[in-house]
């Protein structure tokens, strides 16, 4: 028979995505999403990928009452944790909204989860749990720390969910994304951004697109190869990918009665400066992408990048795209050829 999970968040750029892949990997997928930075028109680029629409639930996860339906519905095999704000510089200036929507959401979900007996969870975690203070590149092990709310809150989460793996029996298996880029093969679904996007390449499509006048490099003399940040730029299908891999692994340790937390770095262990994605996308498009250098972003660090020996180790995945095929698939989406 076939298993049902939960994906909560499944309406945003990574979810949407999800859904398609374990959908088509063979799971029924039971979908919650607020749209809070996302639309209900996702429902049918997804429907035209797969053929059919999953079940939906417009609920809030910090809704206990509408958790608690949805729950009481389906008997959940596991879950996918997509959910949450996102925008680093808005959770500066809000803290308590990303505190509120991020942490106590998350709470509220495996409160759910340990009242149904519901013990796989695989959680979108990030990066930015890892500390400034470190050497390149990071592993699962180096430093942790944050530096504004938005990172804080999945370090939280993180914790709750060790704490509960030791206490409640969860299986958690928080994967640390590094940058995803890139749309579905189909062009039917990508990263849409309600707004101005926060993020480098939708922000530099935009400009291809001439839907934006420059983009504005944070530069600040960094010590990378041109002095512009350096980030591990992740394929949004190998990342769903890992997920799958994520939840396999911890369907193979179901047998154990004892919970499991176990974080993995989900990059491609390779950095590409900002003027290089530029440049590229520049090939790519055959658009020029005009830009100018304005001054650093606060919370931004000069190089990140991951050590991925672990995710190839434990999950048995790593990256297969390269940068200029995330590149390809993100303006394919946004500019629909
Ligand atoms: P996204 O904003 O496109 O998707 C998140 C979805 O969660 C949205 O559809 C939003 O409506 C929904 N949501 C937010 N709060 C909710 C709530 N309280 N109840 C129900 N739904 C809610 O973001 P994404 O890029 O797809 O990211 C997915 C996850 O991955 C997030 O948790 C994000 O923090 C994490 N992540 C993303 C990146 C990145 O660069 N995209 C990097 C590292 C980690
Ligand atoms: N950048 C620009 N101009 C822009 C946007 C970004 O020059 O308009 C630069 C940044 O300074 C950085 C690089 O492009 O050097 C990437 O910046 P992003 O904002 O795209 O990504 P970040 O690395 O800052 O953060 C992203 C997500 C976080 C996630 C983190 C994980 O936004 O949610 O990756 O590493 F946690």
């Amino acid at each position: 028979m076939k298993k049902t999970i939960l994906i909560t968040g499944w309406t945003g750029y990574i979810g949407s995505h999800a859904v398609v892949a374990f959908e088509q990997a063979g799971y029924t997928t039971v979908i919650v999403d607020n749209l809070s930075n996302s639309s209900e028109q996702v429902l049918s680029k997804i429907g035209k990928i797969l053929g059919y629409i999953p079940d939906f639930h417009k609920a809030d996860i910090c809704d206990t009452k509408a958790l608690d339906e949805v729950f009481s519905k389906h008997g959940f095999d596991g879950v996918i944790h997509f959910a949450g704000l996102k925008a680093v510089g808005e959770s500066c200036e809000k803290p308590f909204l990303y505190y509120g929507n991020n942490i106590l959401g998350s709470i509220n979900l495996f409160e759910a989860m340990v009242r149904y007996k519901v013990r796989r969870i695989v959680f979108s975690s990030s990066a930015t749990v890892y500390s400034s203070d470190n050497t390149l590149p990071l592993t699962e092990s180096s430093k942790l720390g944050t530096t504004n709310p938005y990172g804080t809150s999945k370090l939280v989460i993180e914790n709750v969910l060790q704490d509960l793996s030791l206490h409640a029996s969860l299986q958690a298996l928080p994967l640390r994304y590094f940058n995803p880029i890139g749309a579905h093969p189909s062009g039917h679904i990508g990263e849409k951004p309600n707004g101005v996007p926060n993020n480098l390449l939708p922000y530099i499509l935009d400009v291809a697109l001439w839907k934006r006048e420059k983009v504005r490099v944070f530069w600040d003399d960094y010590p990378t190869i041109d002095g512009t940040g350096v980030r591990d730029y992740i394929d949004v299908n190998d990342l769903v990918d890992a997920h799958i891999a994520a939840y396999r692994k911890l369907e193979e340790i179901s047998g154990d009665t004892n919970g499991s937390f176990t974080p993995v770095n989900i990059g491609t262990g390779r950095g590409t400066s900002v003027l290089e994605m530029i440049r590229m996308t520049e090939e790519a498009t055959g658009k020029k992408v005009a830009f100018e250098k304005v001054g650093r972003r606060s919370w931004d660090l000069a190089e990140v990048y991951a050590w991925v020996d672990f995710a190839k180790e434990f999950l048995g995945w790593e990256s297969e795209k390269t940068v200029k095929e995330g590149i390809e698939s993100g303006w394919k989406f946004i500019s629909g050829v």
